[in-house]
């Protein structure tokens, strides 16, 4: 019998419905896939509110012991005060394992009405970095001492233009953290016959940091596949499988909605990557149906890629699908192809049959809306 622990987190907000939903449709698929051969094995860990009211803690030492020694976990989603209050948990747990590159695939679902004319054009996967940029957490307010030090030093050690009145947030980026992260988007494009890497940065502006991102980006790909990736620039010359690119983020903005078939592989730093992956998503018909994995070398964390959303909680109207479509992604890197397929084609049938969740009902015209719960149940039925 093949068997595989997953750790998991319920999650706030909406977390323990869309958890509700989403883990029958997870382990009904592994059932209809392998019969009582292969079994997912869950064990929760507390973070959060749950954790917050159950031990006194939003994320214990006993859940970061087991994560730090875990290979396979999934999360929904966990509150973050904005301007205020502790750091994000998500930031928190991405630099305390080193789970450095978020892997977000973005591709359209047939019956969505999407805000673009052509989104069946939209089959990328980001790879956004995950450790570094300005999530780094190295920011200081207004006014504060630590604010006034630094721009002091700024100022007379630097001859650095900075009002002394200014927040100060700082970004460093690393030749070691952009080469492995570009490394494993290669990697995947190779494994998975995709055609093109685009590196994402705005190094028009900031030479050093995402201009420097793009050339280490450059240099990993010469280092270590140059018999499989070759330039734009040979392209016409050359006939290896995995064409480099690069684009500067705000001219990426306008390709990705102009020319989304010229794109396949994104890799990109921390904070484009995360605006980028949500427009990704919005173009294909939003959030609630956008799967994603934070990775270390050792540690996959599948996560619902959406917040909490605080308004609709507890109201069975989420759509569970970012996190169910997770788990797809989580039996894909096992091996479980049938079962992550199986997934897949009850996604796909629901829309069809225009029986969805509320954000989707909104997107389907015709379409009939069904809670939460349901929209599990129809899934499960579907598989
Ligand atoms: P959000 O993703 O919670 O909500 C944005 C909009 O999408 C809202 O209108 C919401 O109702 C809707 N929405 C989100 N998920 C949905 C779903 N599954 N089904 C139907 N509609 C859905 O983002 P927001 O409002 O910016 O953040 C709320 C909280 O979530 C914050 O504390 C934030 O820090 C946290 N957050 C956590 C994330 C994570 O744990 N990975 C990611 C993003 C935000």
């Amino acid at each position: 019998m093949a068997q595989k622990t997953v750790y998991f987190i319920e999650g706030d907000g909406i977390g323990p419905e869309v958890w509700g939903a989403a883990r029958p449709v997870i382990d009904g698929a592994v059932q209809k896939a392998y019969g009582k051969s292969n079994k997912l094995v869950w064990e929760e860990l507390l973070a959060g509110q749950k954790a917050f009211k159950e031990v006194g803690e939003y994320l214990p030492q006993a859940t970061m012991d087991v994560l730090a020694g875990a290979e396979l976990a999934m999360k929904g989603p966990l509150g973050t005060p904005v301007g205020k209050g502790f750091r994000s948990l998500n930031v928190t747990m991405r630099q305390a394992f080193d789970l450095y590159a978020c892997i977000r695939p973005i591709r359209y679902f047939d019956g969505i009405e999407s805000p673009v004319k052509h989104p069946e054009k939209v089959d990328m996967v980001v790879f956004r970095e995950n450790t570094e940029d300005v999530y780094a957490g190295i920011e200081y307010a207004s006014g504060t001492p630590e604010a006034k030090r630094l721009i002091d030093f700024l100022r007379s050690e630097l001859k650095a233009d900075v009002d002394a009145a200014a927040g100060i947030g700082i970004k460093p980026m690393t030749e070691r953290a952009s080469k492995r992260l570009v490394e494993k988007a290669i990697r995947y494009a190779l494994d998975q016959k995709r055609s093109s890497v685009t590196l994402v940065h705005k190094g028009n502006i900031m030479k050093f940091t995402e201009g420097a991102f793009m050339n280490w980006g450059y240099e990993v790909a010469r280092e270590k596949f140059a018999d499989e990736v070759m330039t734009e620039a040979e392209l016409e010359t050359g006939a290896k499988p995995v064409v480099i690119k690069d684009r500067i983020a705000d001219a990426m903005f306008q390709a990705v909605l102009q020319a989304p078939q010229d794109y396949d592989i994104i890799a990109t730093t921390n904070l484009n990557g995360d605006y980028i992956s949500d427009a990704l998503a919005a173009q294909v018909g939003g959030l609630g149906l956008a799967p994603g994995v934070n990775k270390s070398d050792t540690l996959s964390l599948y996560e619902a890629t959406h917040g909490t959303a605080p308004t609709i909680a507890g109201r069975d109207k989420a759509n569970p699908g970012s996190l169910i479509l997770s788990g797809a992604m989580l039996l894909e890197d096992i091996g479980w192809h049938e079962a992550a397929d199986s997934i897949r084609g009850a996604v796909n049938k629901a829309i069809a049959a225009k029986r969805v969740t509320v954000d989707l009902a909104m997107q389907i015209s015709g379409a009939e809306t069904v809670g939460c719960k349901e929209f599990g149940e129809i899934l499960l039925a579907n598989l």
